[in-house]
């Protein structure tokens, strides 16, 4: 992220922009990391590297020389150099930049418009992957790029994962990365009612007063779309948990991506959809990260 152009005071590990997860794409997006320091070694002595370093640093750059080395290591030639790095400097991720990430250790297509993923979803993709059984079927809600997805097709490659977004460029971008995706209202296009055994969903769940605490970066490029939860955080939230229940076989597992305190009201809306084993979990600073829950498949 961009020093410069973060929101003062919204930096503190209770700020808003840490509750939600949201500081952490543009040191995460750095990509090819290993790749990039074989590069960087490579180029130590290249002044090229050194001037781009120079200049990121100069913007505010956190991660100025990871992100340096990896813009050198895959600019096709000098000029796209230069207007990657104009861009870099304007804030936009480095992810649209590049085009690619990395996310559970495995290289991800992203485009400029599509969320940029983030390091604490990897967990959220581990627990899923432990969950789904082979040849056990998945449904990824508000997919974007189609990261979550990606990683339960490559755990379980026996796996029927498909993904749901309702953005076309997510949609487009995800199935770059091999994710079958539908462009959909959350599961209105679904049919297999009942028959799945995961459903995941990162949906967007920043509550609309908290959007303007969150770095500028992330609102200048970022589509509201992904982020944008509704008065609480949880229009999106909810919605996915009535799309589970009706989804889900008796036993299947619901595994959301929530942050602040949310878990206390998403609680009794999971309890009012009949689902049990309601499990939070959270980071190794102690902010909740996700919740997962089972669904019992019992009717009111
Ligand atoms: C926070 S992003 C998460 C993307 C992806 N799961 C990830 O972790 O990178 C939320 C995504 O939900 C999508 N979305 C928002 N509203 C939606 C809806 N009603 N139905 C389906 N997708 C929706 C957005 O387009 C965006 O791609």
């Amino acid at each position: 992220m961009f020093r410069a152009r973060t929101t003062t005071g919204a930096t503190g590990h209770c700020g808003p922009m840490v509750r939600y997860g949201l500081t952490a794409h543009y040191a995460q997006s750095i990509g090819p990391v290993d790749q990039a320091r074989r590069h960087t070694r490579r180029v130590s002595a290249h002044p090229v590297l050194a001037s781009v370093v120079e200049r990121l640093v100069a913007a505010g750059c956190v991660a100025a020389s990871e992100e340096a080395a990896e813009l050198v290591a895959a600019a096709p030639d000098e000029p796209t150099l230069g207007e990657w790095i104009r861009r870099r400097e304007r804030g936009e991720p480095l992810a649209w930049i590049t085009a690619t990430m990395v996310f559970c250790g495995r290289p991800l297509h992203l485009a400029p418009g599509v969320y940029v993923p983030r390091t604490q979803s990897e967990e959220l993709a581990r627990r899923a992957a432990a969950l789904l059984p082979d040849r056990g079927r998945a449904v990824d809600l508000c997919t974007g790029a189609g990261a979550v997805a990606a990683h339960l097709m490559a755990q379980i490659p026996t796996a029927a994962v498909v993904g749901v977004d309702i953005d076309v460029r997510a949609a487009a971008c995800a199935r770059r990365n091999r994710v079958p995706t539908a462009v959909a209202d959350l599961a209105e296009p679904l049919r297999a009612r009942g028959g799945i055994d995961v459903v995941t969903a990162v949906p967007p769940y920043v509550p609309t007063g908290e959007l303007r605490l969150l770095p500028a970066d992330v609102r200048r490029y970022e589509p509201r779309l992904a982020l944008d939860g509704g008065g609480d955080g949880l229009d999106l939230v909810r919605r996915v948990i009535e799309a589970a229940a009706l989804l889900l076989r008796p036993g299947g597992w619901l595994l959301m991506e929530i942050g602040g305190d949310q878990d206390r009201a998403v609680t009794p809306a999971l309890a009012a959809s009949r689902f049990d084993l309601v499990t939070p979990w959270r980071d190794d600073d102690g902010d909740l990260r996700g919740i997962a829950s089972r669904a019992t498949g019992s009717r009111a």
